[in-house]
């Protein structure tokens, strides 16, 4: 059958089988000619890549986070945004996505069936998911079942465990998505067979269930999705960001390497974190050099559960590492450090040592030896990693903020969130907590974000009725019980299942932490919120939308807007 040998097995149609796809279908006489017509559209509408839909204005994240910097950060820590939060898109790029009609013509005039061509009075043969018919039958009715996304690219079925079910994986982004990204779902199907060999969807599984189409990753499988050039995230592939290797000795003795070492940034917050280690990162890419990092973390105390720093983190459980290592060079300072004592000596690699943060990148670039390592006293804020990157050098080093991407196993919780919603609900960002009780610097933020005002200012701007997500750092979700009324609100709570023990959240990061449970923390938590919230149809702020008072407190409104 044509769908056993035409179809690539890379989970998509590839235009270079299709002259092979075709010598099958002529051979089988039983097909009509508009499954032709239709799988030739299919196959171009499935492999479309637009050009150059991005980019770049990296600039307003630093305004993001600058707007509230100064030698100690004194962020808003309820919003996460990342490079993939900033990336523009040219939303007539991805205009060309797959329809429902383009997939079958109805000819029978019912959306739910079709008829297959053969019928043998066979119709109690199990059900044969490869068979172009089926496939065609999947990919229609779960098109017109969910109104809020659209599909780019789907891939061939496979056999569910029963016979009468078929596993089926798709890319795909909400339709009236802001965001670039892209995902990925693979949902389980029981199909039926009327004695008159009509075939029909009886069921569609849950985000992720039909887990027989999930491909296993192939090596050297790049984790984005290139579009002009410009990886794209795609959250629900597989992921490998196990560390990198130095192949050989060779290798390793030909490399530049840089590496910061000592300083007061850790157990800072993220933001501060990131601040620093995209100076250092930005600062590597000037050089040519490899960037040394550590990649364990030391979490501050204004995100663990218990309340104090907590060090022993992974720079894996809150971002992208695939994605850092495939566009950066990075080596794990563990790593580097056992091929450095092996090979340093023998191999004659010297070692430049930096010790004042003022010594700028652009008087490092005739530095010839193998290592250069700034390191950083004791004494705050002067042994900040961002002060390398201060005064002069401001102008010569760009943070690299496009090779920061949130974790995309946190990414996955937020797809299966906004699924469950069915990516059709309304998001309000309230941001209470400290801000709320300190009435010098918000004297109306408590007030404006309290139950009753909020059914009033929400009246107008959210049809009652609506699913609404509501992104908080309020800890006390019944403060918001009034709002039910009008709505049917949903918090990250809500979704405990998605990071408790028996999640997939949850064994894999266990088996990143070697066999020891990883907490769903603060940072995760605020990641999760904001990004759950960037995907509602309307987005409500706090800051402009709900109240007057200025993010940064009073008048601050000039400074900070982001
Ligand atoms: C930065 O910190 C200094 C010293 O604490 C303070 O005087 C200044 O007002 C702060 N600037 C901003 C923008 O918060
Ligand atoms: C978006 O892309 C289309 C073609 O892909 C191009 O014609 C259009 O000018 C682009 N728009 C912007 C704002 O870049
Ligand atoms: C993961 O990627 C590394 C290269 O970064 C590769 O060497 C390794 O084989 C990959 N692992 C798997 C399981 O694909
Ligand atoms: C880094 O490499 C680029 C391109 O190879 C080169 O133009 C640049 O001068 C190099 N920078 C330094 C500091 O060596
Ligand atoms: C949570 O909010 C409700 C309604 O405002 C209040 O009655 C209750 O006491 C609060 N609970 C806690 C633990 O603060």
């Amino acid at each position: 059958m044509l769908g056993r040998s035409g179809l690539s097995r890379t989970g998509s149609f590839r235009p270079e089988n299709l002259g092979q796809n075709a010598l099958h279908m002529i051979g089988h006489l039983c097909f009509t000619l508009f499954v032709i017509g239709v799988l030739v559209f299919t196959i171009i509408a499935a492999t479309y890549e637009p050009k150059n839909p991005i980019f770049h204005p990296s600039t307003k994240i630093e305004t993001f986070l600058t707007s509230s910097s100064n030698a100690t950060f004194r962020s808003d820590n309820t919003v996460v945004r990342t490079g993939e939060d900033f990336m523009v898109s040219n939303q007539t790029a991805f205009a060309t996505f797959i329809n429902a009609k383009d997939v079958v013509e109805t000819k029978e005039g019912s959306t739910d069936e079709i008829s297959l061509s053969r019928c043998e009075g066979d119709w109690k043969e199990p059900i044969d998911c490869k068979d172009p018919e089926v496939f065609h039958l999947m990919m229609k009715v779960v098109i017109e079942r969910f109104e809020d996304i659209h599909f780019y690219q789907f891939g061939k079925p496979a056999p569910g465990p029963k016979e009468n079910t078929c596993d089926m994986a798709w890319r795909f982004r909400p339709k009236e998505g802001k965001t670039v990204a892209f995902f990925k779902d693979y949902r389980r199907f029981v199909i039926k067979r009327s004695k008159k060999c009509k075939l029909s969807v009886v069921s569609i599984g849950d985000y992720h269930s039909g887990v027989n189409a999930r491909k296993k990753k192939r090596k050297n499988q790049k984790p984005g999705f290139e579009q002009g050039g410009v990886p794209l995230p795609v959250v629900g592939e597989p992921i490998n960001d196990s560390l990198p290797v130095v192949e050989s000795e060779i290798a390793f003795s030909r490399g530049k390497y840089l590496i910061y070492a000592g300083g007061g940034d850790r157990c800072k917050n993220m933001n501060h974190y990131l601040w620093s280690f995209l100076c250092a990162l930005g600062e590597a890419q000037y050089l040519n050099r490899t960037l040394v990092m550590d990649l364990t973390l030391c979490l501050s105390s204004i995100y663990t559960l218990s309340n104090e720093d907590e060090e022993g983190k992974d720079f894996r459980f809150y971002f992208d590492f695939e994605h850092l290592k495939e566009t950066a060079s990075v080596l794990d300072q563990q790593q580097f450090w056992e091929d450095w004592n092996e090979w340093q000596r023998q191999d004659g690699l010297t070692l430049y040592l930096v010790e004042d943060s003022r010594v700028t990148p652009m008087q490092l670039s005739e530095v010839k030896d193998s290592l250069i390592m700034r390191k950083f006293g004791s004494v705050e804020p002067d042994n900040y990693w961002y002060r390398v990157c201060e005064g002069e050098t401001e102008s010569v080093i760009r943070r690299p903020w496009h090779l920061i991407w949130k974790s995309r196993r946190l990414m996955d919780i937020v797809s299966a969130i906004a699924s469950r919603l069915i990516w059709d609900y309304d998001s309000v960002h309230i941001v209470r907590g400290d801000k709320a009780r300190n009435s010098d610097l918000w004297p109306n933020l408590a007030q404006d974000t309290s139950p009753n005002t909020l059914i009033s200012t929400l009246q107008g701007k959210i049809e009652d009725g609506r699913n609404v997500y509501v992104a908080t750092n309020e800890p006390n979700m019944s403060f918001f019980d009034p709002l039910k009324d009008k709505y049917s609100t949903h918090f990250l709570e809500d979704y405990k299942d998605l990071w408790d023990e028996n999640s997939e959240w949850y064994s894999l990061t266990k088996e990143l932490n070697y066999g020891i449970p990883v907490d769903f923390d603060g940072y995760m938590r605020a990641s999760v919120d904001t990004e759950v919230f960037f995907r509602g149809k309307k987005q409500i702020e706090t800051f402009n939308d709900l109240t007057d008072d200025c993010k940064e407190g009073v008048n601050t409104c000039n400074t900070a807007t982001s």
